[in-house]
């Protein structure tokens, strides 16, 4: 017997972070976050399901992975098996349209688009919401690249309630500008870096409610279209994720001094009238929220520090999407 699916899930950039696990084995985090989810970075993964392979392969664009790396996997399409009652092994198929690694979110879109491949492969045919779940044990933030546009994910109250949301689908002038400062795979990974931070920063005390709060005020702002309000709760918010690595024991930086140039420039773009404002991840990489009819400006602007190779100017993406095999 031999089933199949395949599908495309797009990245997403969180504006208020999800930075730390309340429970580490069914990922769910203390706060709830927001996302707007981006059209450039995307991942295509197809899962074969038969009874005639031995073991599970995963192969990530076009190489056959280590044990390590497929074990991950493993884990994942156990979830799947399990509640679909199959227990044929797997090959994985999974090409990154997305630097790997850069804190450019690529477990986003990997971990959603491997959902979606095992939810049509396995026959389980969830729907979107429950899909959601699925990819959020897979990494956090692959629970909101299940949606288009801007995306809530809902911190919930246990395993079964904590999913994303789609809020709007941010066709409303909206854009991002990346500059890719550095490439190369992070030294911190997310997952180690939120643990170290919950167990020994003390400023983490304070994040929790007040990324809570910021989602709320976010929210708000995309109902009213709000722009520079969106801008603003989104750049203190980054702002105070990296706050609280700050405090870590050993303490935590992603930033390089590139990444403060880039911080500044926004600033300076601002103040001549450009409505634009800045995020970064768990890396050195820069993402700008911003209004689409003005990202060649910036990008523009960027142009005279950097090569045009590292900055990427993206639209508001799609939710995942079904593949024809
Ligand atoms: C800084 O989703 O990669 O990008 O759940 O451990 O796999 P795990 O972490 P991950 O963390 C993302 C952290 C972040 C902020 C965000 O995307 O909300």
């Amino acid at each position: 017997m031999i089933s199949r699916g395949k599908a495309r899930a797009y990245s997403n950039i969180a504006l208020i972070k999800y930075w730390g696990k309340r429970d580490e084995k069914y990922i769910l985090p203390m706060n709830s976050s927001l996302s707007l989810t981006v059209d450039c970075f995307y991942t295509e993964t197809e899962v074969v399901f038969s009874n005639s392979y031995a073991k599970d392969y995963f192969y990530l664009n076009g190489s056959l992975q280590d044990e390590s790396a497929t074990g991950k996997i493993s884990s994942f399409l156990d979830l799947f098996r399990k509640a679909a009652d199959i227990d044929m092994k797997a090959i994985v198929k999974s090409t990154n349209f997305v630097p790997t690694a850069a804190g450019l979110a690529s477990s986003a879109s990997g971990f959603a688009a491997l959902a979606a491949a095992c939810n049509v492969a396995s026959e389980l045919n969830v729907g979107l919401r429950e899909l959601s779940m699925y990819a959020r044990q897979g990494s956090g933030s692959a629970a909101r690249s299940i949606y288009g546009g801007f995306v809530e994910w809902q911190k919930g109250t246990n395993e079964r309630d904590s999913y994303a949301v789609p809020v709007d689908d941010a066709k409303w002038d909206i854009g991002m500008v990346i500059v890719v400062v550095n490439s190369n795979a992070k030294k911190v990974s997310s997952r180690e870096g939120m643990k170290r931070t919950v167990s020994t920063s003390p400023f983490y005390r304070i994040w929790s409610d007040k990324a809570e709060e910021d989602v709320k005020e976010a929210k708000l702002a995309i109902k009213n279209r709000d722009f520079e309000k969106l801008g603003l709760i989104t750049e203190r918010n980054g702002l105070m994720m990296h706050a609280t690595m700050l405090g870590a024991n050993p303490p935590i930086l992603y930033w390089e001094p590139e990444s403060v140039l880039v911080m500044k420039m926004v600033k300076e773009l601002r103040d001549e009238g450009i409505s634009c404002y800045f995020t970064m991840d768990a890396g050195p990489n820069v993402k700008i929220l911003c209004r689409m009819s003005e990202s060649n400006r910036i990008k523009e602007r960027l142009m005279e520090v950097f090569d045009e190779e590292r900055i990427i100017v993206t639209g508001p993406g799609p939710g995942v999407v079904i593949l024809a095999l």
